[in-house]
């Protein structure tokens, strides 16, 4: 199996580059300089002369607020990039595992929500995603999407944000109406090379969308609670997401049912804890 990675400088890309070196697995790891998947041309080149059998897409534009004023970046990477790598995978043989978000819903479900649920995206990030996976749909039926959320991992995450904040501050507002479940970098990687071994075998037939979350589901502020329960030092507050007014407009439920992804390949939600 040969693996190609776009977007492996981010979070999860760089969990994957990671997990598919120590695992022996033959890759090439591109970031935006080796391949810029908001360019046909450019994904067309790489994805010829690597000739992968997978290609990872772990690429996006996910500065969720300064799309709201960047609408066609955000759409050059994550609707356009997509529909580009779905192209090449479909032109040159290869499967695509392409990445996506919770912010397709617009949280107003009781409940968590399933694959099947209707998308009313509430952002310019949301809506480029969408756009995205719809672009996918339209190219190719071999494909894998999962939609997960609340990433951490690497170094521009809520996690680090709460624990250098801490590090200068007596309190912390944080927001309480918001609900999800927060996903470790290095689980999606790890199932994604589960899933990249599955899909291969000539009798897999189960393509299309998965959710793939941590678990359990908690506020913001209950994410903050524990991230800081050893900063005795800092007061963590609840607060609604009114008091902390953002460009985009983010969905109050977040929380993916991640039923599908288990039945299929076996793989269960990660107790976020365990990754702190
Ligand atoms: N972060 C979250 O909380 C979250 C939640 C739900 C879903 N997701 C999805 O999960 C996936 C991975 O997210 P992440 O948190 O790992 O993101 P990330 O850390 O922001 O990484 C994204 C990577 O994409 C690269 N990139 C941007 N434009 C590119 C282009 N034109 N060509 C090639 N690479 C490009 C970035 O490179 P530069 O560093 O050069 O910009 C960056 O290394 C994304 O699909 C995202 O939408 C994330």
């Amino acid at each position: 199996m040969k693996v190609l990675i776009a977007g492996a400088n981010g979070q999860v890309g760089a969990e994957l580059t990671r997990l598919v070196k120590s695992e022996g697995i033959e890759f090439l790891a591109a970031g935006r300089t080796e391949m810029d998947i908001g360019s046909r041309h450019h994904v067309m080149t790489v994805v010829k002369e690597s000739q992968p059998d997978i290609i990872v897409n772990a690429a996006a534009y996910t500065a969720v607020d300064r799309a709201e004023s960047e609408p066609d970046a955000a759409n050059r990477i994550n609707h356009q990039g997509a529909l580009h790598l779905a192209e090449a995978a479909a032109k040159f043989g290869a499967i695509l595992l392409h990445i996506s978000t919770d912010f397709v819903f617009d949280g107003t479900k009781e409940g968590a929500y399933v694959e099947q649920d209707t998308c009313r995206p509430l952002s310019v990030y949301g809506q480029s995603k969408y756009d995205g996976e719809r672009a996918i749909r339209d190219v190719s039926d071999k494909h894998i999407i999962l939609r997960t959320a609340w990433v951490f991992g690497g170094e521009a995450n809520f996690v680090k944000t709460m624990r250098r904040l801490a590090a200068d501050r007596d309190e912390l507002n944080v927001v309480s109406d918001q609900r999800g479940g927060p996903t470790p970098a290095r689980a999606i990687a790890e199932s994604l090379i589960r899933i990249a071994k599955d899909v291969l075998a000539p009798e897999f037939a189960e393509w299309g969308l998965y959710h793939f979350t941590g678990s359990p589901s908690v506020s913001w502020y209950e994410f903050a609670c524990h991230i800081l329960k050893d900063h005795s030092g800092v007061k963590v507050h609840p607060i609604p997401t009114s008091g902390y007014p953002t460009p985009a407009t983010r969905p109050a439920n977040s929380v993916l049912d991640c039923q599908r992804i288990k039945d299929v390949f076996g793989i269960e939600q990660p107790d976020w804890r365990d990754y702190l």
